[in-house]
């Protein structure tokens, strides 16, 4: 039941680069007051959070919910359920469905579609495509949260690989350019190279040799000289190795004209464990060596990398059971996406504070997100009470995402999310989700 009045009692909240002990009053949707001493106000329910922490929701700028046209992997609804037990309050959706995202018409269809069946607040890029330059230049920055370029085949064949159609949306955008940067040339030539020694048996260990290092350098330093050179505002996707580190500066959001962002399984899988997962961790760009992993989780403390995001991509298993050739690229991940970025605090290797940071707060000013992203009074309630003590296991028999497998099947990760709340409506719950639906449109200002 929707609850007017929420009172969050005794929560260790994390916020601002800082932890307070302290209670959150959320009434008709936003945080009304955030202090100490609010047992006795009056509320319609009272969260005794003692021992837990209160963070505020994670913002994912990258997934894939597959809706309209590939509903068979996952749907707006199914996948935001999902997402809400993850700890994910807002999402931002990727143009790569069918048909593509690649009009304005389009984009109007797909807030239709998730209005009133989103459990989470959604917001969705255009897709820059080689014969939409009218498009892009016609855009407004309320429209959509970004212009995403894949300057780099991956699933949906929306690759942008005309010279001149680049130049014309890095001059004329006039929103961020989100990039997903593989050089797909490379991509082919070392696959042919894999084919001729392998033949039709490439097994997934050969994935990072394919979507290689080189060429995930060459296509993202093509990406951050274009925006030099053109003044373009860029956030360069899902970045995967030690060397492209080099590329950002280190610093705060504020004022940056090119940032970037890491996801969840890119920061805890290695190479290693192609062994074991097989078609099951092939992603784009590849998953790579510990070192690699090793320089995200370091580029994330210095304030090079951004913000975190989830890329969560779900494919039928039965399409990931086939040859490595075969097997569709992405992962399913939001179910477990604040649970995973806490394993870093469990390792000590990052904070709490920086976590929110990367999860929250740099999301919502890199997009522009209006009264979401902190716990601020006057900004809408998108809140998450997470429980370091207790482990989530993660059970194939509990998954919510409609392809129903994970990556993460058998493992326990450190911590749980207990209870997640959107626009100040309970979502999930004590492992369950409650029924509501509460998401709404975020209002985004990701202007050039
Ligand atoms: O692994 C990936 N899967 N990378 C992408 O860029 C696309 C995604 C998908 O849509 O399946």
């Amino acid at each position: 039941m929707t609850n007017q009045s929420l009172l969050i009692v005794n929560a260790r909240i994390v916020n601002e680069d800082s932890i307070t002990e302290g209670d959150v009053l959320v009434r008709d949707g936003r945080i009304e007051r955030v202090g100490f001493g609010l047992t006795g106000t009056h509320a319609d329910r009272v969260i005794d959070a003692r021992g837990r922490h209160l963070l505020p929701g994670m913002i994912d700028d990258q997934v894939h919910f597959r809706e309209p046209g590939l509903t068979h992997k996952g749907d707006i609804a199914t996948e935001s359920a999902a997402a809400v037990a993850g700890g994910i309050t807002s999402f931002m959706d990727m143009p790569n469905t069918i048909p593509n995202a690649t009009t304005r018409a389009a984009l109007a269809d797909k807030y239709l579609a998730a209005a009133g069946r989103a459990r989470a607040n959604f917001a969705f890029y255009l897709g820059g495509a080689n014969d939409n330059i009218e498009e892009i230049r016609a855009l407004r920055p309320e429209q959509a949260c970004g212009v995403k370029v894949f300057m780099g085949a991956s699933t949906g064949n929306m690759l942008v690989d005309d010279p001149v159609q680049l130049e014309r949306i890095f001059t004329d955008c006039p929103l961020l350019i989100a990039t997903h940067c593989e050089d797909t040339a490379l991509i082919r030539a070392n696959e042919a190279q894999a084919r001729e020694r392998y033949g039709e048996a490439v097994p997934p260990a050969a994935h990072p040799g394919i979507r290689s290092e080189e060429s995930c350098w060459r296509s993202s330093s093509m990406a951050v000289d274009l925006a030099r050179r053109h003044g373009a505002r860029l956030h360069v996707l899902h970045l995967t190795t030690a060397r492209e580190m080099a590329l950002f500066e280190p610093g705060p959001v504020a004022g940056k004209r090119i940032t970037a962002e890491v996801c969840v399984h890119h920061l805890l899988l290695d190479d290693s464990r192609y062994e074991d997962l097989g078609n099951l961790m092939k992603c784009n760009p590849a998953v790579k060596s510990a070192a690699d992993r090793a320089a995200l989780v370091a580029a994330l403390r210095e304030d090079r990398i951004d913000v975190v995001g989830t890329d969560h991509a779900p494919h039928g298993l039965r399409e990931k059971e086939q040859s490595y050739l075969r097997a569709p690229a992405g992962l399913p991940l939001a179910q477990h996406a604040l649970p995973m970025m806490l394993e870093h605090h469990h390792d000590g290797a990052l904070t709490l504070e920086t976590i929110v940071r990367k999860t929250s707060h740099a999301v919502a000013d890199l997009f522009g997100i209006r009264e979401r992203g902190y716990i601020r009074e006057g900004y809408w309630a998108d809140l998450v009470l997470v429980d370091l003590r207790r482990g989530t296991e993660v059970r194939g028999d509990e998954l919510l995402y409609k392809v129903a497998w994970s990556p993460f099947e058998g493992t326990t990760f450190r911590s749980q999310v207990s209870c997640t709340l959107v626009n100040g409506v309970v979502a999930w719950e004590d492992g369950a989700l409650t029924g509501e639906i509460p998401g709404r449109r975020l209002e985004c200002h990701a202007a050039r």
